[in-house]
């Protein structure tokens, strides 16, 4: 995956180029993202003379077929990072047939994502009062999003001034007079409390399902929680951990992802996201259980640095990656990898 970071910093300055980043707190200046360096300690081990006539690396899942296993995750205050904001990225999955997450904190109006790519899914904190999220989730169904994700880890910053890379974004968006898609009139600050349990999730559940969508649950990072939440019906589980934003000591999702996806049995469909920067990294998640690997920050520094064009060709390069790279493992499908030919470095 192209690295577009310096560029992008260029483009944003320093202070929104931390945000960006987030590094929190506690991490010092020489400690690589956790995600990150998880992912890079596994490595490939190639089959050969496995006589195959060719490589596909097309995804079906949610009744779609994606030309990859790979989507554009939330982020918060998109247009802080290019003109067109969200809306360029959603031009760009159009193209390539890769599905879009749209945070309910971004300011680009949904239905405007949804007119440019129908293959969009509205990011919600599972958090405050469940009639905010019904409604919200109403106006995401009107829009025509697919689904729901719903983030049911650290929701919202339950302290104060716990702003990743020390920016208040939100700031950032009023003093532009930009509404966020979840205030729909101004930046409202996110619920935090109450907090939700299993009562309110699966009343959400019902609500949205009622609407004819489908919900994948964002931030399932222990099997027991993948279990239960399983057990009530939901579309999807995605594994992660929002990208270490809020303390450098969470644990990296890979290991997670293979926990989750053993306990769930391939009962339902597994998304992950956090740190996966390479091709490598998406076959790997496909080996640990993964059916989607979901893309973040690379796909920000692109849009910052090159708008629609940067981001289009750069996840264009990493479908042409992965195909190769499924040619070079004697694999015909990113699922015909085995867990054998995936090793990690001690
Ligand atoms: C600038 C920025 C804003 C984000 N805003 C949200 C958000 O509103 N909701 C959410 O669920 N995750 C949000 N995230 C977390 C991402 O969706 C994702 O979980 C995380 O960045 C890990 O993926 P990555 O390592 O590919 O960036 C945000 C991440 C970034 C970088």
């Amino acid at each position: 995956m192209k690295d577009w970071r310096d560029e992008s910093r260029a483009a944003l300055g320093a202070e929104l180029f931390g945000y960006l980043l987030g590094r929190p707190h506690d991490m010092r200046p020489d400690d690589a993202d956790p995600n990150e360096l998880a992912w890079s300690r596994y490595r490939l081990v190639p089959r050969v003379l496995q006589g195959h006539d060719g490589v596909d690396v097309t995804c079906r899942l949610f009744g779609r077929v994606y030309a990859a296993p790979v989507g554009v995750g939330a982020f918060a205050a998109d247009r802080l990072f290019g003109a067109d904001g969200v809306t360029a990225i959603a031009r760009a999955c159009a193209a390539l047939c890769l599905p879009i997450v749209v945070s309910e904190e971004a300011v680009t109006p949904l239905a405007d994502v949804t007119a440019t790519h129908a293959d969009c899914w509205l990011q919600l904190r599972a958090a405050g009062p469940l009639e905010r999220a019904i409604r919200l989730s109403e106006s995401a169904a009107q829009a025509g999003c697919q689904g729901i994700v719903l983030t049911v880890l650290a929701p919202v910053h339950p302290a104060p001034g716990l702003h990743p890379g020390g920016v208040d974004v939100a700031a950032q968006v009023a003093q532009r007079g930009w509404s966020t898609i979840g205030a729909q009139e101004g930046v409202a600050k996110l619920p935090a409390f109450p907090s939700w349990g299993m009562d309110e999730f699966r009343e959400m559940l019902a609500a949205i399902h009622a609407l004819g969508m489908r919900v994948v649950v964002k931030g399932v990072m222990h099997p027991a929680d993948a279990i239960a939440i399983r057990a009530t019906g939901c579309d999807g589980v995605m594994v992660s951990n929002i990208g270490v934003r809020q303390s450098y000591r969470w644990a990296p999702v890979p290991r997670q992802l293979e926990r989750v996806s053993e306990a769930l049995e391939g009962s339902t469909a597994i998304l992950v996201d956090g740190g996966i920067r390479h091709a490598a990294d998406i076959l790997a998640a496909r080996v640990l259980g993964a059916h989607l690997a979901v893309v973040v920050r690379p796909v920000v520094h692109a849009l910052a640095a090159g708008g629609e064009d940067a981001v289009q060709s750069m996840l264009r390069a990493t479908i042409g990656e992965l195909q190769s790279l499924c040619a070079w493992m004697g694999a015909a499908t990113p699922c015909d990898i085995t867990r054998d030919q995936l090793i990690t470095l001690a």
